[in-house]
């Protein structure tokens, strides 16, 4: 067994509901045979709920120490990480402008689901194209430069808050998840794998990172819902290397750590395949919990695929990290009711 290392948090503000509870899926461990909790992140709020606002917490804290008045983000049309930050903002009196992706800006989606609460948390949306993203950091300059030309105190806050300081958002879950384990029958004797989605990343190099902090020795594994491991292994090895960099005396991960089950993206970033929405059902019925098509259902279909594979792959007690993601479920309305 490692050792735990010393370490100070950064500052943060309160925003998420916290300890989040880990729930025994009873119905879901016995047609697997092995235990399997949920550690339901989803519960961190309702407007604010999911993986997001644990990264908020540290990075809205530094934003409002910096004296800024509005926020600047972006994301896919359904952004979880957009429609978080647009209400934490609200919540601490600021403003949000939020860059978001789409196929054609001219007509851009209905206001459903996470749009639907963008809008009524009145942050300012600018539709940008798939190509237009991928130089995301021109358009945050320019956003940035037109606040400040009006006289506004304009903070950036890159992809999904996949920062080194967003990351200790979810160091402090690894904390939260050895107490939780610490709690249950036989915790030493058994070893835990801990399941997660990984859309950009910072969930994921928060977890390595808590892992090793608090010597936690909990396998890590992350399910990529867009792009591949290779990509991964890049994307979330630089946010730890910066987080060492910045936060550690000395290194303690390297991408090694980083464990990425890839081969469960389907169709692509938040396209659903009728066997994952049919997961998602199936889960609501058996357990009365609900997925995100995006994220959290991808995760879980990977998850459920490899158990039934091979029951014994993720060892005998797994928790899977439910980040949230709910409203984004409404977006696929049409789709999920040819399944009922
Ligand atoms: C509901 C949900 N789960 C998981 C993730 C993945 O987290 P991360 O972006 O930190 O990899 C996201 C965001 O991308 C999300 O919105």
């Amino acid at each position: 067994m490692s050792q735990t290392i010393p370490f100070q948090y950064p500052e943060r503000i309160k925003l998420a509901q916290t300890p989040t509870p880990l729930e025994k899926m009873t119905r879901l461990s016995e047609k697997f045979g092995v235990e399997i909790f949920f550690k339901r992140d989803d519960y961190t709020g309702t407007e604010l709920s999911g993986n997001k606002v644990r990264k908020l917490e540290f990075i809205l804290q530094h934003a409002v120490g910096m004296g800024a008045d509005t926020v600047i983000t972006c994301g896919g049309a359904q952004s979880n990480h957009c429609r978080a930050t647009a209400f934490a903002a609200k919540r601490l009196g600021l403003k949000s402008v939020l860059l978001l992706r789409t196929p054609n800006p001219e007509q851009p989606p209905a206001p459903e689901g996470n749009i639907l609460l963008d809008c009524l948390a009145d942050a300012t949306i600018i539709w940008i194209t798939p190509e237009q993203y991928q130089q995301r950091d021109r358009y945050f300059a320019w956003q940035a430069e037109e606040l400040v030309a009006k006289g506004a105190c304009p903070y950036i806050i890159p992809e999904g808050g996949s920062t080194a300081l967003g990351s200790w958002g979810y160091v402090a879950t690894v904390e939260e998840l050895t107490s939780d384990v610490a709690q249950l029958d036989d915790p030493a004797a058994v070893s835990t794998t801990v399941i997660s989605a990984v859309g950009s990343g910072g969930t994921t190099s928060g977890l390595v990172l808590g892992n090793k902090l608090f010597a936690a020795d909990f396998r890590m594994v992350g399910v990529n819902v867009c792009d591949d491991k290779d990509y991964f292994q890049k994307v979330i090895g630089t946010i730890i290397n910066d987080f060492q960099d910045k936060y550690l005396e000395q290194p303690i991960a390297t991408t090694a750590d980083i464990e990425i089950l890839d081969g469960y993206v389907g169709r692509g970033y938040a396209l659903s395949q009728p066997q994952e929405l049919e997961a998602i059902r199936d889960l609501a019925r058996l357990e009365g919990v609900v997925l995100d098509p995006v994220y959290t259902g991808k995760a879980y279909y990977a998850m459920i695929s490899e158990l039934e594979k091979n029951p014994e792959c993720f060892g005998p007690r797994i928790i899977f990290l439910h980040t949230g993601g709910l409203f984004g479920l409404f977006s696929v309305a049409d789709q999920m009711a040819e399944l009922l």
